[in-house]
C-alpha cells in the first residue's frame, strides 16, 4: 500500500479491479473448461458415428462389386465376390477381413493405398453389420 494521495478510494478501486480481473480469470477458466467439454463431446460423437463412416466408405469404394446390401452386383458375382452376409465371410476374423480389404485377394483390389487404417477399421465394423441382418 504505497499509494500516496487518494487514500482509501484508490485502494478500494484497486481491490475491486483486482477482484474483477480474478473473476475474469475464473470466467475464462470456465469458458476453457467448457470448450474442452465441447471438444470431448464432439470426439465422442465422431467415434459413435463409426458406422456411418463405414457405410460412407463402403458406398464410395465397395458397392461396385458388393452392392449396397452386400449381396454382390452382377460385376461382383462375375468376379466371384461372395455375399457379405454369408457365413464364409462372417466367420472370418476381423484381422482376416482387414487383410482382405488392405491387400485384396484374387479379383478384389487392395485398398491400403487409398484408405486409411481408420477407414478400413470402420469397414470391418460395417461388414459385420451384414452378419447381423442376415438374408
Ligand atoms: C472390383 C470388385 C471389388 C471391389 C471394388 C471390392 N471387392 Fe471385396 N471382394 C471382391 C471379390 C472378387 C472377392 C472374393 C475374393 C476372393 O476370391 O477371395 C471379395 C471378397 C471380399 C470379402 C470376403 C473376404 C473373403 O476372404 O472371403 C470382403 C469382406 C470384402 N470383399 C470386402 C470388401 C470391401 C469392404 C470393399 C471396399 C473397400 C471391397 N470388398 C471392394 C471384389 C471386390
Amino acid at each position: 500500500m504505497s499509494d500516496k494521495g487518494n487514500g482509501l478510494s484508490v485502494v478500494r478501486s484497486r481491490m475491486s479491479s483486482n477482484r474483477a480481473s480474478s473473476l475474469l480469470r475464473v470466467g475464462r477458466a470456465v469458458l476453457f473448461a467448457g470448450a474442452i467439454a465441447l471438444a470431448l463431446g464432439a470426439t465422442a460423437r465422431v467415434s459413435s458415428a463409426a458406422d456411418d463412416t463405414g457405410q460412407d466408405t463402403f458406398k464410395a469404394n465397395c458397392v461396385v462389386c458388393h452392392g449396397e446390401d452386400g449381396t454382390g452386383t452382377a460385376t461382383g458375382k462375375a468376379l466371384m465376390a461372395p455375399d457379405l452376409h454369408s457365413d464364409a465371410v462372417q466367420k472370418l476374423t476381423d484381422a482376416q477381413i482387414t487383410d482382405q480389404i488392405s491387400n485384396g485377394k484374387n479379383n478384389m483390389p487392395p485398398f491400403k493405398n487409398t484408405l486409411s487404417k481408420d477407414q478400413i477399421k470402420s469397414l470391418v465394423t460395417y461388414v459385420r453389420t451384414f452378419g447381423k441382418k442376415k438374408k
